[in-house]
């Protein structure tokens, strides 16, 4: 017989959108016909799993990113590709081919940050098109948007973008409470909930990965262009690696040619920087979150070059 708390348990549970296992249908006679017993919450292997690559520079990182995806896709069961896109285009920011040309490499969401208006067509479409994201703690009036909410196997996942406010080029809103306002607008069922920051000191994109411990699946840093190895999941389930790294050329300074970033720290007059070619190099992790708790269970860093 279903007792009434337990009852009351399923009700809760079907009403949040949770999966039930182990479910046993009570016999059709006497009290609690046609019930269901639970004996268990969500299917054990449940998971979602995202693939998350760190700044794609330029026609080398393209390639990278092309030549990746399928073969970690298959290798690792990946359900979902984010990357980040803010320099795709010769380094900055993103064009209409390159974004055709990021998606069909298999990329489900961008994100970006300081060099997404780089390039002026981006404003024909960065409205209209929910899978790219710039920085949500600009003004209300800038165009795109911030996050986007998108789904894989009818599972909802979120992704949100935000940039850092010390050394950053925009005066950015404060990151913690536009992540916040988002979290506190998402349904419920919603509890897969990637946070990209793009930020430059490893101290901001801690804090913000601290504070909201818990409260989204995964924080990834991205801007620096320089992979940290310090991914971990913090306490109360949140995976979290300060910088994912480079997707772009390997023998550049953080993308650019060496030789024009040494002249201009050397002279200090203005270099046109160009981006660099050659061999590739690649850095992303792969975040395996829970699909009933929303929170992470493990992380696979991922750098390797030509
Ligand atoms: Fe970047
Ligand atoms: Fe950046």
């Amino acid at each position: 017989m279903l007792e009434p708390k337990e009852c009351e348990r399923v009700c809760i549970c079907l009403k949040r959108g949770i999966r039930l296992i182990h479910v046993k249908i009570l016999p059709e006679k006497g009290e609690g016909n046609g019930a269901i017993l639970c004996l268990g919450w969500g299917f054990p292997d449940e998971q979602m799993k995202l693939l998350v690559v760190g700044d794609v520079v330029g026609k080398v990182g393209r390639r990278m990113l092309k030549s990746a995806i399928p073969v970690i896709r298959t290798e690792n069961d990946v359900d979902m590709v984010v990357a980040n896109g803010e320099n795709a285009a010769g380094g900055n920011g993103l064009t209409h081919e390159v974004l055709d040309e990021l998606l069909s490499s298999g990329v489900d969401v961008l994100t970006s940050g300081n060099h997404i208006f780089d390039k002026k067509e981006v404003f024909e479409f960065l409205d209209d098109i929910p899978a790219v994201l710039r920085p949500l703690n600009l003004p209300r009036s800038t165009p795109g948007h911030g996050y986007v909410v998108t789904s894989r196997h009818g599972v909802p996942v979120a992704v949100i973008n935000v940039a850092g406010r010390a050394f950053m080029p925009f005066s950015y809103d404060d990151p913690f409470l536009a992540v916040d306002g988002v979290l506190n607008s998402l349904a419920p069922e919603v509890r897969i909930v990637l946070v990209d920051i793009h930020a430059e000191t490893t101290s901001e994109k801690s804090a913000l990965a601290w504070y909201f411990d818990g409260k989204v699946s995964a924080v990834v840093g991205t801007h620096t262009h320089v992979q940290t190895a310090d991914e971990r999941i913090l306490p109360h389930g949140t995976g979290f690696i300060t910088d994912l790294g480079m997707t772009g050329p390997r023998d550049s300074v953080i993308g650019v040619k060496t030789e024009l970033v040494i002249r201009k720290l050397r002279t200090q007059m203005p270099v046109r920087f160009e981006t660099a070619g050659g061999p590739g190099q690649f850095g992303g992790i792969i975040v395996d979150i829970d699909e009933i708790t929303g929170l992470c269970r493990g992380l696979s860093r991922i750098f390797y070059t030509e």
